[in-house]
């Protein structure tokens, strides 16, 4: 046990004290996380005291059940404890503002998840307190879900490297968050949405610019069938995001061409998988034929997230000095 742990510590250090935006890890970040992803997944006693007498504060502004869940369960696990601490209302920087609940947090906790609507809102935590900050998604960015995503592209493929991703619905966080750390990874990513529902052209650009060093490639094009085409992965999100609950009934219409259906999955690669990071709206962005079939790796991209963050966690809040 004190031998696994010395031997993260000597070698394994995040670049960055944070996990804001998915941009922010470098490759050696990315493989540093699946590796050790890989080893508290084949062994999770061997890090059953990682963390061990570490609290952890979870700030969301948005409902849960994985996010919530994985990094509640997944610190406990690691020997630590996690208090959640409900924003729904009021949302944060409204009872107090930003600067002072980072200032608070950090004389109680050693680390913060933040769940929020406005990205800035974590960007602000993260520059007011001293202790890591993880975003556990905002609209702009979703990267603990990036990462159990490829973590799980890893598992059923073996390299990461050359693989095609095709994104069906909406230009939206889970999006952004494929296109940058899909990038990264050498994985090309194709987003196709209706037009006017496209990903965000600053996110789509640094996308491009980070695939040029890996040689992949980033589109956002309209046609789900033209995407999909050589794709081992097939990836659908709500059209919905959390917090445009206002505009659902106009999308239901808008998106409907772009709903995953058998015949979709038939156009991509024979050896495709199915993703999606859930909630899923059966029956609007993909079917319960195509979710509940034996390509769809759903439910193992859910049991990645507890893996993928609780090797964050133990290289973001782990004792420099123990
Ligand atoms: N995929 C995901 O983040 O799920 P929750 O919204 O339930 O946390
Ligand atoms: N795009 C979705 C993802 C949910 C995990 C949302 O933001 O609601």
């Amino acid at each position: 046990m004190m031998a696994v742990m010395a031997t993260i510590r000597k070698l394994e250090t995040l670049s960055v004290r944070d996990l804001l935006a998915d941009q922010d890890l470098t490759r050696d970040d990315l493989k540093l996380i699946f590796d050790l992803s890989e080893r508290v997944k084949a062994a999770p006693s061997e890090f059953s005291q990682a963390l061990r007498g570490k609290q952890l504060a979870m700030i969301f502004e948005k409902p849960s059940l994985r996010t919530r869940t994985t990094f509640e369960v997944g610190m406990t696990s690691l020997g630590g404890f996690a208090v959640y601490l409900d924003h729904t209302k009021p949302r944060l920087g409204e009872r107090e503002a930003i600067k002072d609940i980072a200032r608070n947090l950090e004389r109680w906790v050693h680390g913060i998840v933040a769940r929020t609507f406005a990205h800035e809102s974590v960007l602000e935590l993260a520059a007011n307190a001293s202790i890591p900050v993880i975003n556990a998604l905002t609209d702009l960015f979703h990267p603990c879900q990036a990462l159990a995503d490829f973590f799980t592209l890893h598992e059923k493929f073996g390299s990461l490297k050359g693989l095609k991703l095709a994104f069906v619905g909406d230009g939206n966080n889970v999006s952004h968050s494929l296109m940058i750390m899909g990038a990264k990874l050498g994985v090309s990513i194709r987003v196709a949405t209706p037009p006017g529902y496209e990903p965000k052209s600053e996110v789509l650009e640094a996308a491009r610019a980070f695939a040029t060093e890996t040689g992949a490639t980033v589109e956002a094009l309209h046609d789900p069938v033209r995407a999909v085409a050589g794709a081992q992965a097939v990836y659908a999100d709500v059209w919905t995001s959390m917090g445009q609950e206002y505009a659902a009934h106009m999308r239901s219409q808008v998106f409907a061409p772009y709903r995953v259906t058998k015949d979709l999955m038939a156009a991509a690669d024979s050896a495709a998988v199915f993703m999606h990071c859930l909630p899923a709206h059966r029956g609007q962005e993909v079917t319960d034929e195509v979710i509940d079939s034996t390509q769809s790796v759903v439910y193992d991209q859910a049991e990645n997230r507890l893996h993928a963050q609780k090797a964050l966690m133990i290289l973001l809040m782990q004792d420099e000095h123990a």
